[in-house]
């Protein structure tokens, strides 16, 4: 039995608004009795500007769903279109650029690179993208600066920080390029209370000032007010999805009284 192919279909609408859009987007993992069905047939827009928080149990497919958004896997079934572009349509764009130069990605675990020190990490997707020089440290120290990564923190090497500390270097160098897309995977779960809502601001912040879709995996219920919608996964599907904060309710009536219109 041949393993199914992601197929293009009848074009849709792709408004630019829409940073993020999927047609049954699947994930098959393993063969035979490894078989696993991670992702099932998901169908999502994520509009720039929005911040939205997917929630679930562990195992329902979340990471899976980030991946192949994130262009870091491909999808077993399904489309996806970023920025307005059909992703796996026709003759396959530069993934690596796009994921450089446009998509931010926090993973679940921090992931950084151990021979370079904290500031090296959010500096290098900086210098991938051509940006050096003072742009690039005065980027980089803001950064550093909102997460509170302390200068001298900022000389340490991933194994002499934190976990914490790791993870909010993960957070400034998904931030560094200023992505239109960020992907963050339980970003805040070694963050006290503090530290985790001074994260989802920024996020926030990010999404509102630059237009930026965030995608946001947590379990923690304490970050929903800041946030705009929640979605949630079960067993590799969407099971419900909700506007939250009045900044998305507000949202929410605005489209349902005007579909076409994005504010
Ligand atoms: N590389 C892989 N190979 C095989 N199976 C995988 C792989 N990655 C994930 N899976 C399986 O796919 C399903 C979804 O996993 P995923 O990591 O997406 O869940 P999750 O919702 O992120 O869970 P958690 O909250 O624990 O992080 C699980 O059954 C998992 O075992
Ligand atoms: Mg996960």
């Amino acid at each position: 039995m041949s393993t199914p192919q992601p197929k293009a279909t009848a074009p849709i609408e792709m408004p630019e608004s829409f940073a993020i859009q999927t047609e049954g987007l699947g994930k098959v993992y393993g063969k035979g009795a490894n078989r696993v069905e991670a992702v099932k047939g998901i169908d999502l827009v994520v509009r720039s500007g929005d911040l939205t928080v997917i929630m679930g149990p562990s195992g329902s497919g979340k990471t899976t769903l980030l991946t192949l958004l994130g262009l870091v896997d491909q999808p077993t079934t399904g489309r996806l279109v970023l920025g307005g572009r059909d992703i796996y349509a026709g003759t396959p764009p530069d993934l690596a650029h796009i994921r450089n130069t446009e998509i931010g990605f926090v993973f679940q675990t921090p992931n950084l690179i151990p021979f370079l020190t904290a500031k090296e990490n959010v500096l290098l997707p900086l210098s991938f993208a051509g940006v050096r020089g003072k742009p690039a440290e005065d980027r980089v120290q803001k950064l550093l600066d909102y997460l509170e990564i302390a200068e001298r923190r900022a000389q340490h090497y991933p194994n002499q920080l934190s976990g914490g500390e790791q993870q909010r270097v993960a957070v400034a160098r998904a931030l560094a390029n200023n992505p239109r897309i960020i992907l963050a995977d339980e970003p805040t779960a070694s963050l006290d209370t503090d530290r985790a809502l001074a994260v989802v601001r920024l996020l926030r912040r990010v999404s509102q000032t630059n237009g930026a879709a965030v995608l946001l995996v947590t379990h923690d219920h304490r970050l929903l007010g800041e946030v705009d919608e929640v979605i949630e996964m079960e067993d590799g599907r969407i099971a419900s999805r909700r506007v939250v904060g009045q900044d998305g309710l507000a949202r929410s009536q605005a489209r349902s009284a005007q579909p076409e219109s994005d504010g």
